[in-house]
């Protein structure tokens, strides 16, 4: 074979394989209870009411959900959501506010493929939602990481003012800010109001692009939703990213992108070069669910087994893990993930290899940070493992923990 190497392109030779894959792999034999992956729980997906949709959907408009379709998105279901973002977000979109992507990874993809060229600041919290670092590095991001505020209200606002100030003197043009705001993928810390606020205000002092990615937003088991930033905003300057990945079934790989027309009709021509349209059929289907009123039956279905989960998860830590100031982990009110930190000196990356023989699982933190730091963290999802495995795994990553404690 030829060297392939050699014709490999910039931005071929960037891409990086996942740490993460590799890990999960290493996660998913049988004996392990894997706390490391980010998936739905499989006893949440609406099998039944898929089949006999998908049937009715094949028989009533097979000629039109097995076609291409438009790039922008299926017309029933994109009049599904514009319903949707009024009912549950009170917002008021127009079909030109909205494309349907490829799930949310493609939008974040698309969004790196529109905006960043090689060395390219983009701002990002620390730690944030590894796909959407790989999806900028690919395109050559140079990132700008903005510490979480000690405490439970996400991004230092503080920081990020110093960081916009700093590169508004040295004239550096970043291409946007990135946050995942409602129970953050990996720390499921929420954006209070106030916070948001302010990051509007700033997105239009510093005139920046807010990207707000929010696949968690409906899963809210405690408290109150603040607003939706698209909703605060009357500048343009915010895109807001969804995704029926972790409301119905990641399998249907459906997400949308709602924002300004001129940004929207951008990331269009950018899908239409990168895979023409979202499979038409899974959108007749999600369409056909919606219609229905299954959705937010089905969003109360799944917020009750994960608020179970989560409790769960939360009794046994408290239960069983060294009561310490220097071991901390967030409480969540929705989402699927909690964040463990743990004494400075324990570095989770080395004490993967142990924890495998133990049978436990988790992300390390680092994988998370733009900086590859963090290491006294780890990412804990709470949504995949069976209640029975929560409780015997908290006690296993206890014992680990207990074993790696210096005093
Ligand atoms: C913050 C965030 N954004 C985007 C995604 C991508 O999800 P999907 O492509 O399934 O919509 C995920 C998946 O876990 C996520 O946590």
């Amino acid at each position: 074979m030829i060297n392939i190497e050699k014709n490999y392109s910039i931005n071929a030779r960037r891409m990086k394989k996942s740490a993460i894959r590799q890990l999960l792999k290493l996660a998913s034999k049988p004996e392990i209870i894997s706390f490391a992956g980010g998936l739905p729980a499989p006893e949440a997906f609406p099998v039944e009411e898929i089949a006999d949709i998908a049937s009715d959907v094949i028989k009533r408009d097979g000629k039109k959900a097995l076609q291409y379709g438009a790039t922008e998105g299926y017309s029933p279901l994109v009049e599904e959501l514009i319903k949707w973002e009024k009912e549950t977000n009170d917002i008021d979109i127009k079909p030109e506010n909205l494309i349907i992507t490829t799930a949310s990874q493609q939008a974040l993809d698309l969004i790196g493929k529109i905006f960043i060229d090689p060395s390219d600041p983009v701002i990002v919290e620390r730690p944030t939602y590894l796909g959407g670092l790989s999806a900028f590095n690919q395109y050559g991001a140079k990132f700008i990481g903005i510490p979480m505020e000690k405490g439970n209200s996400g991004i230092d606002m503080d920081y990020l003012e110093q960081e916009l100030e700093r590169l508004k003197k040295s004239q550096e043009h970043y291409k946007f800010v990135y946050v995942v705001p409602d129970f953050q993928n990996p720390t499921g810390l929420t954006i209070p109001t106030e916070k948001r606020e302010k990051l509007i205000e700033l997105s239009e002092k510093y005139e920046f692009l807010l990207i707000e990615d929010s696949p968690y937003r409906e899963l809210r088991y405690e408290g109150t939703t603040p607003e939706l930033m698209y909703k605060m905003d009357n500048t343009g300057n915010v895109l807001s990213v969804h995704t029926f990945s972790k409301i119905f079934a990641p399998g249907m790989r459906i997400g949308w992108v709602v924002g300004n027309e001129k940004i929207i009709d951008k990331l269009n021509t950018a899908k239409q070069a990168a895979d023409l349209c979202t499979s038409t059929f899974t959108q007749a289907v999600t369409a056909e669910f919606m219609k229905r009123g299954l959705l937010q039956k089905n969003i109360d279905k799944v917020k009750k087994i994960y608020k179970r989960k989560k409790d769960l998860m939360i009794e046994g830590f408290k239960q069983y893990l060294p009561q310490r100031e220097d071991i901390t982990w967030t409480e969540p009110d929705g989402g699927l993930f909690l964040w463990l930190t743990l004494p400075k000196y324990i570095n989770t990356d080395k004490m993967f290899d142990e924890a495998l023989k133990e049978n436990i699982a988790y992300i390390v933190g680092s994988a998370f940070d733009c900086y590859g730091e963090s290491l006294n963290t780890m990412r804990i999802n709470f949504s995949y493992p069976s209640e029975d495995d929560i409780v015997e795994g908290v006690k296993r990553l206890a014992n680990l923990i207990k074993k790696n404690i210096k005093d």
